[in-house]
């Protein structure tokens, strides 16, 4: 156990929250200062840990007691950079098969104002509506409101007949959240909300205008792939495809006979997505699986290094590119992707993905946080980064918060844009 800090002094109104990233390669913590007199100002970080970790498997909890003293080690660190004691954290989930659905309900206002009263009316129609079965729900966030099938931003104060809601639900298989659970709190740690990757990784590196207009974010970690498609400035869709940048590594250890710590070393300094015509002449020496004395590294093409990685990198976006319309992400609002997650390192994998999906591809790094050092200000940092500004947003939640109970009006199931929207791209297919 660590020893107690001495409170570090804050200023009216501002709060710090922890922010932990569990994955397949390591896992990070964050503490930061939200809040303040300055208002609404950036998230600022006040500090930062990491450790390697060897007790996650595509992104699910495989060794309890490795996951355990990462998570340990890492908030650690972070505790002592800040000079605070981290209080219950925000820990991100990116396996487990994240899926999501949009629900719509509608409630009778009868032409009058619509008042806050008919909002808790609708936040718990909406809540009613949710049946996760043995699933469990991770985000439940209203999307779209619509005053008599128009929508608004906010519907208080409109005439209206009809209030109408569509919310976001995203769910994972259950065991696998209460392992994660277990192994933060055998840390010694309270979660206080479990977000979806993909959902936080979208808040630190797409822009409002991009959501706006349709993208989908692709987050390449080490073991998993996670996919969330934003529509009219919503995220209405998530996935996560059980393969990652670590698969490369693997591919370029068993290809080249070397031990996965030099094929890491090869991939980052000398892989690609795009072979160059100077590759074929370029040799790079790759080091012996075995220690013994006397066994020469070999040396082969760098055009050969990247074909493996190419090869993974085609079986990777042939699932995304399978996936994407399934989430909705089709037409003329689907021409914009972002790369984010350590493989979107990876030298010219946007070239890549780019001529592969057909659509625009950039790389996004994360953004809205000040006092990120440099060295987490890489891609593999987006889902830490998003889960800080996932706290300050601080969305409602239909599913965590506690909500009146129902009214007597009861829900009907409507038929708002978002759905709409999106069953008709689906059903196009
Ligand atoms: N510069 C780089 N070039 C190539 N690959 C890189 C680079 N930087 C990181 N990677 C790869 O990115 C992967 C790590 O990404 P990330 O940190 O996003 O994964 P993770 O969060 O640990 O895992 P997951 O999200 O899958 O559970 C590793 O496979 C690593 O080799
Ligand atoms: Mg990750």
């Amino acid at each position: 156990m660590i020893a107690p800090k001495p409170p570090r002094a804050t200023n009216r109104g501002e709060r710090t929250v922890t922010v932990l990233d569990v994955g397949t390669s390591k896992v990070a913590a964050l503490i930061v200062l939200l809040g303040g007199s300055a208002g609404g100002g950036d998230p600022r970080v006040i500090g930062v840990g990491q450790r390697v970790c060897h007790g996650v498997r595509r992104g699910l909890v495989a060794d309890m007691e490795k996951t355990e003293s990462a998570v340990r080690a890492a908030v650690d660190q972070a505790e002592r950079n800040a000079g605070v004691q981290a209080g219950e954290v925000y820990v991100n989930m990116s396996a487990g098969g994240l899926r999501s659905e949009v629900e719509t309900v509608e409630i009778d206002i009868g032409g009058h104002r619509i008042a806050d009263t008919d909002m808790g009316t609708l936040l718990a129609a909406g809540r009613a509506r949710i049946d996760p079965g043995n699933r469990t729900v991770l985000h439940a966030q209203p999307a779209l409101y619509a005053v008599d099938g128009t929508f608004v931003a906010n519907p208080v104060g409109f005439h209206a007949d009809r209030l109408g809601m569509d919310i976001h639900i995203v769910t994972a298989d259950t065991p696998p959240i209460r392992n994660l659970d277990l192994a933060v709190r055998s840390a010694h740690l309270g979660v206080k909300t479990m977000v979806a990757s993909p959902a936080a990784a979208s808040l630190a590196v797409l822009a409002q205008e991009e959501r706006d207009l349709g993208v989908a974010l692709v987050e390449i970690g080490a073991g998993v792939t996670n996919i969330a498609v934003h529509l009219m400035g919503q995220l209405v869709g998530v996935a996560s495809v059980p393969m990652g940048a670590g698969d490369i590594t693997n591919d370029i250890a068993s290809a080249f006979a070397t031990r996965r710590s030099h094929a890491e070393r090869l991939k980052t300094l000398y892989g690609a997505a795009i072979t160059a015509q100077k590759d074929n002449h370029d040799l790079i020496e790759v080091p012996p699986i075995s220690d013994e004395e006397g066994v020469e590294p070999t040396r082969v093409p760098r055009a050969q290094l990247i074909g493996v990685v190419r090869h993974r990198l085609d079986l990777l976006f042939g699932e995304v590119a399978t996936r994407l319309p399934q989430l909705g992400f089709a037409g003329p609002q689907a021409r914009q992707v972002v790369l984010t997650g350590g493989g979107a390192e990876i030298k010219s994998v946007a070239d890549f993905a780019q001529g592969l999906l057909g659509k625009n591809v950039r790389v996004g790094r994360p953004r809205g946080l000040t006092g990120l050092p440099d060295a987490q200000g890489g891609a593999a940092f987006a889902t830490l980064a998003g889960l800080a500004l996932f706290a300050a947003e601080d969305r409602p939640d239909l599913w965590n918060a506690k909500i009146a109970a129902s009214s007597a009006k009861g829900p009907v199931k409507g038929s708002g844009r978002l759905q709409q929207m999106v069953d008709k791209l689906r059903s196009s297919l």
